[in-house]
């Protein structure tokens, strides 16, 4: 499919090795690898490729894959097996594997047969293009780190949002928690130099973006590469960018949430008060042998602390039920901090074994049955304490960032309150990528539903 003599010089003065050719990238996983498919894209188009509207209308096929849990990596699977019907179809498909599953499982995914005709790692993809053109004459394999930042210029993201922009922070991870594979996958911590990330914020809001969520495993450990200058300075550099409204950032870890951050988000009013805070366990003994580096209390302080700083704050969490060792008592636990915080919204996940972990090497010892009812419990107390929550807003007028038509269908709109909640609503006016005044007239517990206020 690749042809030397399609190759053309863009404006921007590199090479189009990929002109005429259409990509279409299947992501899985988590925001990040959202914004690492965005990054895709834009090196994609770069070379002159356009988008295509389905695997069936495409030439390269890109599936950015997740490995964080078993459950992820088998959807992966089976997707790879529908994949394999398309290339016998059309053999000059060209198929990579990007991402996580692409670090860690090289061999496997290579050794399948009709295997992909590339593997892309999460540090090599300013390469793609080079790699794709090759992967149609020869297999290629482009993994392993470097160690090194790789800055991505704003001309090269295609961004799904036209008013929620993503902006990566950091990436990896340093923590080593005993269940997880991120740092594995994703190597260690490396951090984006401030004043790119100030010019990437600087050029979304020249653009009208409303929204900007920053990115990285591990936000609050982040540090200027260059100054050393703390994600609590950070978060005031760019809250100082006039423009987007709402600025959120994810994901934070407990063990590195310092006074400094919460008076930072204190100080801004566009810091939306909404924070994913990872729990994982309630159980203080659970939370050593996943060697998260807090207690129970710990957890429990932070969240006061922020409460009493950020007034009407938002929280959301992780629970993994069935980790090694769980007892019923580390279970009631979790429950027991589950009714004492009052999630807005929680991911709760069973415990699987994943490869080069600490915890890989522990029995796996709660029996299946038993994750599953735990997960059922924790899945059916969240499901009230949402409904009491979301009920206590009905009557209430909330700030909607408007995001596009609801899944509900009809005229009905949809947005994201500043608490993050999903709002859907019957609009004054059609438009989407505002912010809209709703007044909440009936909730569930996974949604809000309103009517836009007439302003005057
Ligand atoms: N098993 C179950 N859940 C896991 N997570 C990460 N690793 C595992 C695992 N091995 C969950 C954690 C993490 C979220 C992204 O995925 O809750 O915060
Ligand atoms: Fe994984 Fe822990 Fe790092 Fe989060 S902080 S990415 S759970 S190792």
């Amino acid at each position: 499919m690749y042809n030397e003599a399609e190759g053309a010089t863009m404006t921007n003065g590199k090479t189009a090795t990929l002109a005429g050719l259409r990509y279409f990238i299947r992501t899985f996983g988590c925001q990040m690898n959202e914004n690492d498919s965005e990054h895709m894209a834009g090196v994609l188009v770069q070379a002159g490729a356009r988008p295509a509207d389905s695997p069936e209308s495409c030439d390269i096929l890109i599936v950015n894959t997740c490995a964080v849990r078993k459950k992820s990596e088998e959807k992966l699977y089976s997707y790879l097996g529908r994949l394999a019907t398309l290339k016998k179809k059309r053999p000059g498909l060209v198929i990579g594997i990007a991402g996580c599953v692409a670090e860690i499982h090289q061999a496997e995914l290579f050794g399948r047969k009709p295997g992909p005709d590339f593997l892309i790692g999460p540090d090599r993809y300013q390469d793609l293009a080079r790699v794709v053109a090759q992967a149609s004459r020869a297999r290629s394999l482009e993994t392993g780190r470097d160690g090194l930042w790789h800055e991505f210029g704003p001309e090269a993201v295609i961004r799904e949002s036209p008013v929620s922009g993503y902006v990566t922070i950091m990436e990896g991870c340093d923590n080593f928690c005993a269940y997880c594979v991120v740092p594995f996958a994703r190597g260690r911590e490396k951090y984006r130099p401030l004043p790119n990330i100030v010019r990437e914020v600087e050029d979304l809001a020249r653009r009208g973006y409303l929204e900007v969520q920053l990115l990285g495993q591990n936000v609050n450990s982040y540090r200027d590469p260059e100054t050393g200058r703390p994600f609590a300075a950070l978060l005031k550099a760019v809250a100082a960018v006039e423009g987007p409204s709402w600025l959120r950032f994810i994901t934070s870890h407990p063990k590195n949430f310092t006074n400094e951050t919460i008076e930072a988000m204190g100080g801004s009013p566009k810091v939306c008060r909404e924070l994913h805070l990872p729990l994982q366990s309630g159980s203080t003994a659970v939370l050593e042998r996943m060697n998260r580096g807090y207690s129970r209390d710990l957890y429990l302080d932070l969240v006061r602390r922020l409460r009493r700083a950020l007034p009407g704050l938002s929280l959301s969490t992780d629970i993994i039920v069935g980790f090694p060792g769980e007892t019923e008592e580390d279970h009631r636990a979790t429950l027991d901090v589950l009714r004492e915080v009052r999630f807005a919204n929680i991911f709760s996940f069973r415990y699987s074994p994943r490869p080069l972990t600490a915890a890989a090497r522990l029995a796996d010892d709660v029996p299946a049955d038993v994750k599953a009812r735990r997960l059922v419990e924790v899945q059916a107390l969240q499901k009230s304490i949402q409904l009491e929550l979301h009920r206590s807003f009905i009557g209430r007028i909330l700030t909607v960032l408007v995001l596009g038509p609801s899944k509900k269908g009809g005229r009905l709109l949809a947005g994201r309150s500043e608490g993050h909640q999903v709002v859907n609503f019957v609009p004054a006016v059609e438009d989407v990528g505002r912010f809209a005044q709703v007044c909440v007239t009936s909730a569930g517990p996974y949604s809000l539903r309103g009517e836009e206020a007439l302003t005057a």
